[in-house]
């Protein structure tokens, strides 16, 4: 199997956030999508080890933010690479309120929608919730942001700006789980063994070097 088929597939890119409680979190997903119209129902895959995950299997709702394109990377990384286990992340940025208690972010987002829980599926690392949207409003005219825009994004920043290196081919190593693209200033294959994939914690050993 060539796992670089599935870098094919294209995502959104979101903020599932809940509060239960006094707790409130919120991370970046790209897996959430729309599985039937009416009702109108969404799947959200969320990594059991992450800490919004654990109050959306207590509060059993949750809304998603869809980023726009213009959305600022800090706000990915906020969200994306730190967890609400050790910082509250909406401490520092403005948010709304759902009719369910949840919240969801308004600045850099064109959308967002309420998402109640019908039904969980455990798939060893991940949950799959299934949802029923009982909310659901625009924000902005913007175009929303694709994993891959995010992905460009990305790359684009870590870029070397010399316009004569601009035809050389670009050499990645690539989490095939996550899409993660390694962009440490140490070299990949300097890397220590134990290096892990900083999104999905996948070891060092399956990246996979792509050369664009
Ligand atoms: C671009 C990107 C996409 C991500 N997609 C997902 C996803 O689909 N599901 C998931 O559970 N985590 C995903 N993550 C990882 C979580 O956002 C990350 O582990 C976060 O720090 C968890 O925070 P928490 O512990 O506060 O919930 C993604 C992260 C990034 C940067």
């Amino acid at each position: 199997m060539d796992a670089t088929a599935l870098f094919k597939l294209t995502y959104g890119l979101f903020i599932a956030s809940t509060q239960w409680e006094d707790n409130r979190c919120g991370c970046v997903i790209n897996t959430a999508a729309q599985v039937t119209d009416t009702p109108c129902r969404m799947s959200v895959t969320m990594q059991k080890r992450n800490f919004t995950t654990e109050l959306v299997l207590k509060k059993k709702s949750l809304t998603i933010s869809v980023l726009s394109l213009s959305c600022p990377l800090d706000v990915i990384t906020h969200f994306g690479y730190q967890s609400g286990r050790d910082t509250d992340k909406f401490a520092s940025v403005p948010f709304q309120t759902d009719s369910l208690g949840n919240p969801y972010l308004k600045d850099h987002m064109v959308a967002y929608m309420s998402l109640k829980v019908t039904d969980v599926i455990d798939l060893d690392t991940h949950y799959l919730f299934l949802c029923d949207v009982v909310e659901a409003e625009n924000l902005d005219s913007g175009k929303p942001m694709t994993y891959g825009d995010y992905r460009a994004l990305k790359s684009g920043a870590a870029a070397p700006a010399a316009p004569a290196q601009a035809h050389q081919p670009v050499v990645k190593w690539v989490c095939p789980v996550c899409h993660y693209v390694y962009d440490g200033e140490v070299p990949f294959e300097e890397l220590p063994d134990d290096y892990v994939c900083p999104i999905c914690k996948k070891p060092k050993s399956i990246f996979q070097k792509i050369t664009e």
